[in-house]
């Protein structure tokens, strides 16, 4: 049989769907509709069915070890890891730095457009099959092109799955691109330079990468020039950093949302100031335990953030790599810290207010999260504070 290469795309976009999703036909929103509904009784249920962004996930993070041996193997590459299982237990991490070594060297794996259409298309179906309803996706074009890769190879293979996601997956996507904080400013403005006839797919700039020794500072041009070129700017700060690291990314760069940002909370004038003006915060649990900023996910700083009236969303990062996509992030975020299920829709509320869609499609996802919490059935037990 002969089929289109859309219907081909549309079709391997498709193909692990879990059965109520694969409605995507259907005009009703998927929570609306019984037919489509589980009954969600538990807290681990009701956040599998809540829609949700996810506003902070690199997509060279969501390369799980199967797919990074797969396509090592079809490129020729050697790897550290002779299988999957050898390159899951060495992601044991005692910092940011071990755990950056690690993923520069299994992103060192894509090579061709089609490597980076599908690590893109695997991190949608996933993305899909939890609720995200929209995702702002973060990539690391020096990554690749520092091993003599196009950026033309990593923008059309991201791109080219995010449209095939956009039409059968029902999820809306933008695309920002991170500069890396461990090399210069000038290599960062170069790529910037580069990324320019690519902007009708670019929504916005990070900057990512080694925080110690990195001062967000240190990218003021360019950080000024993607402003005045009109581009949603965001930075990595309070991950490793401390609160002055904060404070320098909001007085410097122009940022409308900081990732991570836990160390803010070091400064009560900080986040006084973050609070008042709602600048988002996109934290990610598991990623911080798992590097260490915190000992143990009871001891992370979310409840007391969300108390202190701060615009906090949750992410899951580089899930490949933290044990758990955004579902597993409110899960376990949930019970180690006794979260309720108003916190949790407060939560998933933040994270389509602190995305960078227009009014009224930000209106629809909050609409449809409105009746998710009305309609949705939750345990006595688990009913405490809705
Ligand atoms: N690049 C990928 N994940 C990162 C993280 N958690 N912090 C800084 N840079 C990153
Ligand atoms: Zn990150």
């Amino acid at each position: 049989m002969n089929i289109s290469a859309q219907e081909y795309r549309t079709s391997f976009l498709l193909r692990t769907l879990p059965a109520e999703c694969k409605a995507v036909s259907c005009s009703m929103p998927r929570h609306a509709n019984p037919k489509h509904t589980a009954a969600m009784t538990t807290l681990a249920g009701f956040i599998a069915g809540m829609p949700k962004a996810e506003l902070h996930l690199h997509i060279e993070g969501t390369l799980e070890p199967e797919l990074m041996i797969e396509i090592g193997r079809r490129n020729g590459l050697e790897l550290p890891w002779p299988d999957a299982e050898s390159a899951r237990r060495a992601y044991n991490f005692r910092d940011l730095q071990s755990f950056l070594d690690i993923y520069y060297r299994a992103t060192s794996v894509l090579v061709h457009e089609e490597d980076f259409y599908d690590l893109t298309a695997a991190y949608l179906r996933k993305a899909a099959s939890q609720n995200v309803r929209h995702a702002e996706i973060f990539f690391d074009p020096q990554s690749h092109t520092a091993r003599g890769i196009a950026f033309e190879t990593v923008i059309r293979g991201i791109e080219g799955a995010l449209q095939d996601a956009r039409r059968s997956l029902n999820l809306s996507t933008k695309l920002i691109m991170c500069i890396l904080r461990h090399l210069s400013e000038r290599e960062g403005l170069e790529m910037f330079r580069q990324a320019l006839p690519w902007r009708r797919w670019i929504t916005g700039i990070g900057l990512d990468s080694a925080e110690r020794d990195n001062p967000p500072s240190r990218f003021r041009n360019l950080f000024e020039l993607a402003h005045r070129e009109g581009f949603l700017l965001v930075a990595h700060a309070g991950e490793e950093g401390g609160a002055p690291s904060v404070r320098e990314a909001l007085d410097t760069l122009q940022i409308s949302r900081i990732d991570h940002g836990v160390h803010c909370m070091e400064d009560d004038g900080l986040v006084a100031e973050l609070v008042r003006r709602q600048i988002p915060l996109t934290v990610c649990p598991l990623s911080n335990v798992r590097l260490r900023v915190f000992p143990s996910m009871r001891e992370h700083n979310l409840k007391r953030m969300l108390q202190r009236g701060l615009c906090v969303t949750l992410n899951s990062d580089d899930p490949a790599y933290f044990g758990g996509y955004v579902n597993e992030n409110y899960t376990e975020a949930a019970e180690a810290l006794g979260l309720l299920p108003g916190d949790l829709v407060q939560l998933a509320r933040n994270s389509f207010t602190a995305s960078s869609l227009g009014t009224l499609q930000k209106q629809l996802y909050l609409n449809e999260l409105r009746r998710y919490d009305i309609e949705t059935p939750l345990q006595p037990s688990e009913n405490r504070t809705r």
